[in-house]
């Protein structure tokens, strides 16, 4: 089960947005958004790349076999952890309305947030090869160290892309409270 909350219809989300009759009840939520469900993941999803940043940290080619058994079992199960929760994330962000919304918000940002979008696939797709280069090789130790760079650009990628998402939301948000130039 998702630790997300499922946001409204995406065509709720939408009308909440557009209304532009509604500033009053956008200011007194006090700045909350239609996405904040979105946001809130985004933090999950950093406290999770973070946990596996710590634990790509504590590799060492000299591990006994206990410990490297036991760093293995944590890495990919936490990494099959974040995959799923992305493909969730991804899915529930291209449903939801979120980009019509950023496109209507930000019109001179619709080439890089199709950008961003598309970024969804590649980074899904990486963590998939890079899982199942994990699977192939769970028995042989040491990784090769093409397979760990892999890894930390991936996690690096993630966390790039959902502060470029955050920070598309906030200006749309911004946007729409009248706050800008
Ligand atoms: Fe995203
Ligand atoms: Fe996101």
């Amino acid at each position: 089960m998702s630790k997300i909350e499922r946001p409204h219809h995406a065509a709720d989300k939408r009308a909440e947005l557009t209304a532009g009759s509604r500033p009053a009840a956008l200011l007194t939520a006090a700045r909350r958004t239609p996405f904040d469900a979105t946001l809130e993941e985004h933090r999950g999803i950093r406290h999770d790349v973070q946990e596996l940043t710590d634990l790509l940290s504590r590799y060492r080619v000299g591990m006994e076999d206990k410990v490297w058994r036991e760093w293995m079992s944590g890495f990919s199960g936490k990494l099959e952890g974040l995959h799923a929760r992305l493909v969730e994330h991804f899915e529930e962000e291209e449903q939801s309305g979120l980009y019509e919304v950023l496109g209507e918000k930000l019109p001179n940002l619709v080439p890089r947030t199709r950008v961003v979008r598309e970024e969804h696939r590649t980074i899904a797709d990486e963590i998939a090869g890079i899982r199942a280069s994990l699977d192939v090789l769970q028995p042989t130790f040491p990784l090769e160290p093409q397979l760990l760079d892999r890894a930390r650009e991936v996690l690096y990628r993630i966390v790039c892309h959902e502060r470029k998402e955050s920070d598309l939301i906030a200006r749309a948000f911004l946007e729409d409270l009248g706050e800008r130039n």
